[in-house]
């Protein structure tokens, strides 16, 4: 068996984001946790202390895998974008909630972080929560700029959030905390998004009645570290609501907006951004800004995908897996 036991995010060190390029690392990192499942190893948290042990019987690993559970997270669906390269977004969601639909295992829930429709129409709306609703899972929602062009974006809150009148929220999934955030209201220059005082005030409330050995994920729509904020990509006020969970042994901070995979570790921090289902964006700098990427025919669904999140209770990282529409 390998020796895994150094293959942690304990790190304080600042990793430079990885984009598209480190698609393989991360497809590693997943492998790894797999392993850890499969060899037997289990991570502990006692008093927000991380350790290992070898589980000893299968007892043990059956009740590891009673608690298990996975979910899915899609982004930036875009319904009612009819350009180049995708002149139906519809249909790649579709493939994306068939391919979810196809998966071996029933997933506990999705999540959806954000850019629902392309216009904050009711039509996009429609469209969209008809198909993401043919998955027959049960679908946590946060809002992206997109969806909030209008009407101070109530028309969105008013269908897609539970309950209506929250524009944040968590509930508990088999012993983990989880945080929708909205950060596209009130956007900061540059396209930052922008926490705000009230939403920051409520998350310290929230957690402040959690132990820190509670595993959380957070997702939002526009990253919470700075992936490239010359191009908006990264939140404003992050820092504050990050410094809310430093005394969390394990955080997993998910968003989407800029439809690519790219990963960061900021000491227990886990940051994963998603690809889209309707089109990509280029690399951070690569490009005059973001947008679009105009991308031939055969290539457009090796960039768009679905992303897998499984938790193995008492492992330190929730292993993610990000499947393209194609290969
Ligand atoms: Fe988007």
């Amino acid at each position: 068996m390998p020796d895994l036991t150094n293959e942690t995010n304990q790190t304080n060190e600042i990793d430079p984001p990885e984009t598209l390029s480190g698609y393989g690392a991360k497809r590693r990192t997943a492998l790894s946790c797999m392993a850890w499942a499969g060899a037997g190893m289990l991570w502990t948290l006692s008093g927000g202390v991380p350790g290992s042990k070898l589980l000893s019987g299968t007892a043990q690993a059956a009740e590891v895998d009673r608690h298990a559970f996975s979910f899915v997270q899609i982004s930036d669906s875009h319904i009612g974008f009819s350009k180049d390269p995708n002149l139906d977004p519809a249909s790649t969601l579709k493939e994306a909630v068939d391919k979810i639909r196809a998966s071996n295992e029933k997933p506990a829930f999705m999540i959806h972080t954000g850019d629902i429709s392309h216009l904050s129409k009711p039509g996009e709306f429609d469209t969209a929560a008809q198909i993401v609703g043919s998955a027959g899972l049960d679908v946590h929602y946060v809002p992206g700029e997109h969806d909030v062009l209008i009407d101070d974006g109530n028309s969105y809150f008013e269908r897609f959030s539970k309950p209506a009148d929250k524009k944040w929220y968590s509930f508990d999934q088999g012993g983990v905390h989880f945080i929708g955030l909205t950060n596209v209201l009130n956007m900061r220059g540059g396209g930052l998004g922008f926490l705000g005082d009230e939403q920051l005030a409520w998350l310290k409330q929230d957690l402040t009645r959690r132990s820190s050995s509670t595993p959380l994920v957070v997702f939002a729509h526009i990253p919470l570290w700075s992936l490239y904020p010359q191009w908006g990509w990264g939140t404003d006020d992050s820092a504050q609501a990050l410094s809310l969970m430093k005394r969390f042994g394990s955080v997993t901070v998910l968003n989407g907006h800029v439809h690519q995979v790219a990963q960061k570790v900021e000491g227990d921090i886990s940051f994963y951004s998603a690809m889209s289902t309707a089109f990509p964006q280029p690399a951070p700098g690569t490009a005059a800004g973001p947008g679009p990427m105009k991308v031939p025919a055969d290539t457009l669904r090796t960039l768009l995908g679905v992303r897998s999140v499984n938790y193995v209770p008492g492992q330190m990282e929730l292993a993610i897996v990000d499947t393209r529409l194609s290969v």
